[in-house]
């Protein structure tokens, strides 16, 4: 029986083992963490994250090929496939701090599997790393020199979240790099091999190891860009009377362009976008690119702009001020049907309303209070760098209140802000909302969810992303 063993049981690393032991009842897989409460959370029935359709995949198979550990070096020892899925964030402190990926997880990831291994493995790079990161994790798992051989291999996940099981049951494409010798085609075969159980073959693409690398970062800037590419679009309508819902239809229907991810929206968010383009920037610098750079750079400050654009809305709106008015937020979460909260614009926008003094109230039907005051409390990039979390300031929060009822958050409120398009926020009863706020009453949509027709029949006073006032 083939044995794998992931480090790293994170959002990545769980639910793609999940997919591998479902799909492959012949390999033993096993996760591993050096997090206890993370995995005595994936071996419980409340799984550490929610992801539609992960529940049945693993009770499908946990405790018969899909195991949940702590014991990192026994697995890692025992395995022929190591994963790394290890966290990959953006560096806080030292030489290129704000931009450069921080890979001390994944550097000791890899010296902990030089050091336990006692038999020839594939080490296969899931986490996103910088392209050429393989030279230095081949330089640190030969750095013992004891006759163990390790082949590396680049296998970047595509899953987005909200839809990972999906996305794993059917991906678009796997792609697999590795190095253009015997030894690594070998592997790069065996590891095709363990794909090829549920995805066909023409989906799985080989490629060298720098060609994969680099593929993961392109295609993340490549999805960011169209975001970016639609918001500035949004502003444009904004200040002309077009509608950047028509203009994004209008634009898609191109068949070369293609109708997905033009959605205006707040923001985007997300552990990955931001930390990959900043990354990518990084790397154009260092290799004398400055303006290839500067480029992709424009991305995440569009972003920014978006966000910071919309808490200027939102208090413009308002007759200039904010302070001391009741405003709920709908959504903390990054996007519908998740509770992450990594990089989510919902931090920007509830930072910038807090500057002008706003008491928020907050409600989003999957992320907790804790969560909610955790992420308001940190600095940028701090929320995967534990150590460097500050303890959190009482002030703050005298004026953030986090409810568990839409109705609830918006009862007695100047304006709400739609920040996450959960389904329900369609589905709310907003006479009701209206009719127990303050007026006038404003609503912000930050995702272009609502029928803005309907709301101002209601009397509301509604802007909308990208659309006419
Ligand atoms: P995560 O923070 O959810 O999980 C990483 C896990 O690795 C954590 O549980 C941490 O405790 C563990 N870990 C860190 N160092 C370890 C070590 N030395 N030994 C054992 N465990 C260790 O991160 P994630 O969202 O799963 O992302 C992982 C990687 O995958 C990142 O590089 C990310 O860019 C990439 N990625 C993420 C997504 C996504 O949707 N989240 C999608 C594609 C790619
Ligand atoms: C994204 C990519 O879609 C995945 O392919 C990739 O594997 C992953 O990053 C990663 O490397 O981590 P994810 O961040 O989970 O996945 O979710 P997306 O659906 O891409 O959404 C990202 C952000 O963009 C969200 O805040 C979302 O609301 C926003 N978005 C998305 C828009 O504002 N408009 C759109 O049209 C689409």
């Amino acid at each position: 029986m083939v044995k794998i063993c992931c480090i790293g049981a994170g959002y990545v690393g769980g639910p793609t083992m999940a997919m591998i032991a479902l799909k492959c009842p012949d390999i033993q897989v096993v996760v591993v963490d050096i997090s206890k409460p993370r995995i005595a959370a994936w071996n419980s029935d409340e799984l550490p994250i929610y992801e539609p359709g992960l529940d049945e995949v693993v009770k499908a198979c946990r405790d018969k090929n899909l195991f949940f550990s702590t014991e990192v070096e026994k697995h890692v020892a025992e395995a022929d496939i190591v994963f790394v899925s290890v966290n990959t964030p953006t560096k806080t402190r030292g030489l290129g701090a704000g931009k450069a990926a921080d890979l001390t997880y994944w550097e000791s990831a890899a010296r902990m599997i030089a050091d336990v291994s006692k038999s020839d493995k594939i080490v296969v790079e899931k986490s996103t790393v910088p392209v050429k990161t393989a030279e230095a994790i081949e330089k640190i798992l030969t750095h013992n020199n004891n006759g163990i051989h390790f082949q590396i291999l680049s296998n970047p996940e595509f899953l987005a979240e909200g839809t990972a099981i999906e996305d794993l049951a059917k991906p678009d494409r796997v792609l697999i790099g590795g190095r253009e010798t015997p030894e690594g085609q070998k592997a790069v075969a065996a590891l095709k091999a363990v794909y090829a159980h549920w995805v066909p073959e023409d989906r799985i693409l080989t490629t060298n190891l720098w060609s994969a690398e680099l593929s993961k970062l392109a295609a993340n800037a490549f999805l960011a860009q169209r975001i970016s590419s639609i918001n500035a679009m949004s502003a444009l309508c904004e200040s002309t009377g077009a509608n950047v819902s028509e203009v994004a239809y209008a634009v898609g229907k191109d068949s070369r362009i293609g109708p997905k991810f033009l959605n205006a929206s707040v923001g985007f968010g997300g552990s990955c976008f931001q930390k990959d383009i900043l990354n990518l920037v990084y790397i154009c610098e260092c290799n004398g690119l400055p303006d290839v750079a500067h480029y992709w750079k424009q991305v995440v400050q569009i972003n920014d702009y978006q966000k910071t654009r919309f808490v200027k809305r939102v208090v413009s709106s308002m007759f200039n001020t904010v302070s001391g008015k009741k405003i709920a937020i709908l959504g903390f979460a990054f996007k519908k049907d998740t509770g992450d909260t990594r990089e989510t614009p919902a931090i920007d926008v509830c930072h910038g309303l807090l500057g002008d003094k706003a008491l928020l109230s907050i409600y989003d039907p999957q992320v907790t209070e804790d969560q909610i005051k955790r992420d308001l409390a940190m600095n940028k990039f701090d929320w995967d760098h534990p150590q460097h979390l500050q303890p959190q300031s009482p002030t703050a929060f005298k004026q953030v209140s986090v409810v568990w009822d839409a109705y609830e958050a918006t009862k007695d409120a100047h304006g709400v802000c739609i920040i996450t398009e959960w389904e329900e926020f369609k589905k709310l009863d907003y006479q009701r909302i209206y009719d127990n706020m303050q007026k006038p009453a404003f609503i912000f949509d930050g995702r272009n969810v609502l029928n803005v027709q309907a709301l101002r029949t209601i009397g509301f006073i509604v802007y909308s992303i990208g659309k006419p006032l």
